[in-house]
């Protein structure tokens, strides 16, 4: 349980907040440069800011404000140019630094317009892994980590998106919470399929440490033995606001106060057999997250844990909560975050970020699934990785929705395609 004046703490995410501070020393996952591949400006809120995210028509990725700073039109009805990006009401014309680099009339009207004193907010935008990233934060700009995934080879990766509409924090503590799984997944997937026992491997053991990027979590099952890698090796609630499982990283990246953009990217390797498999572009799309008669949609994995997000209310109520055993790396990441709002406060740089550029280009996380996406296995030898079968091979089990041409790609990839 946690005060009202702690909770806002940890919810409230606008500029010049405590939290709102120490997430902008972090870069953010904001989409997939491959939604670029079929429209040039986007309008984007993060962190409570409205911004639009732009490519330029040299390839470019900006990130600015998204009203004008002549009179305030609004970006999104521009369009990009070799510069930067140009505001449809009088034409002026933003680099991706924020420079207001044209003025039309003004260039007519005095032969020296003064456009230096002029600049829209403008962040910094770069790529990896398919993935837009963006900084918010103050100078100096930290290295944007390279995790180590993004430099495995010949798998098949995609990214998708979500809207959810709740608070950030209560999805990021859902990163270090393995309870849910038998619940929220596994017991609340039988019913759905008609069963009605709670039939789901009980946890019979939990353990949670910090490291440099965030938390661990190890759990035993029923039926699961301590040299299981679950126990051994652990999954990691990534600092600040991810979660990694082995094989995909899962992002809750706040919108504002009451919404969050949930960014996944996910890496299946191609069968033993099927390299070199050289990928083009990183497939981006959106999955919804209610049905056609706005219920919510409980079939796949991580719609299931929206759906209990957002169930949390728009901001959870943290004055009202009774924690217990299974919470306690919940815990631990709370006063985590409160230590850190104050290492931010204090000047000091916050947990996990890096300034070396070497330690930067491959960071390693804690992983069960390194050999499986490094060195690969046969199609054949499928079988023995039954959540492998069931979440990819069967049909894209994490999220509702994947568009058919995406699964096509998938399945040529892999080597399953069915004609
Ligand atoms: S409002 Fe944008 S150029 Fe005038
Ligand atoms: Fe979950």
């Amino acid at each position: 349980m946690l005060t009202s004046e702690r909770n806002e703490l940890l919810t409230r995410v606008g500029a010049g907040t405590p939290m709102g501070n120490l997430l902008r020393r972090y870069w953010m996952p904001i989409g997939g440069a491959s939604e670029f591949d079929t429209m040039s400006i986007k309008p984007i809120r993060l962190m409570g800011e409205n911004l639009v995210l732009y490519k330029d028509a040299s390839g470019r990725f900006g990130l600015v404000d998204r009203h004008c700073p002549h009179r305030r039109a609004d970006m999104t009805n521009g369009w990009v140019e070799h510069g930067g990006i140009r505001c449809s009401y009088h034409g002026w014309l933003m680099d991706h630094t924020g420079a207001c680099v044209e003025q039309p009339y003004e260039g007519i009207a005095h032969p020296r317009p003064a456009k230096d004193n002029c600049r829209i907010k403008a962040y910094l935008v770069r790529e990896v892994a398919g993935l837009l990233w963006a900084y918010m934060g103050p100078q100096p700009v930290p290295e944007l980590p390279v995790w180590e995934p993004f430099t495995w080879e010949n798998g098949f990766r995609e990214i998708v998106l979500a809207d959810v509409p709740c608070n950030w924090f209560q999805c990021q503590e859902n990163s270090c919470d393995p309870v849910h799984f038998e619940w929220m997944h596994d017991n609340m997937s039988n019913r759905l399929r008609g069963s009605s026992e709670n039939a789901a491997p009980k946890h019979l053991k939990l353990k949670f440490e910090a490291f440099e990027h965030g938390f661990v979590y190890r759990r035993v099952r029923e039926g699961q033995s301590e040299d299981s890698r679950y126990w051994t090796v652990g999954r990691v609630a990534l600092w600040p606001n991810g979660f990694y499982l082995g094989s995909h990283f899962e992002w809750r990246v706040p919108i504002d106060d009451e919404n969050t953009l949930s960014v996944a990217w996910f890496f299946v390797r191609v069968p033993k057999g099927r390299e070199p498999y050289v990928q083009g572009a990183v497939p981006t799309w959106v999955s919804p997250i209610r049905d056609a008669q706005g219920r919510w949609i409980t079939s796949h994995v991580i719609n299931q844990d929206i759906v209990a997000w957002v169930g949390q209310g728009a901001i959870a109520d943290r004055t009202k909560e009774s924690l217990r055993s299974s919470d306690v790396g919940i815990s631990m990441m709370r006063q985590r975050f409160f230590a850190e709002m104050e290492a931010v406060a204090a000047g000091r740089d916050p947990l996990g970020v890096i300034r070396d550029p070497h330690a930067a280009a491959c960071v390693a996380l804690p992983n069960i699934a390194r050999e499986l996406n490094t060195e690969g296995i046969t199609l054949a030898e499928l079988g023995n990785y039954p959540l492998l079968k069931q979440r990819f091979v069967n049909g894209f089990q994490f999220h509702y929705g994947q568009p058919a041409d995406v699964r096509q790609a998938f399945e040529q990839a892999m080597g399953i395609a069915r004609n």
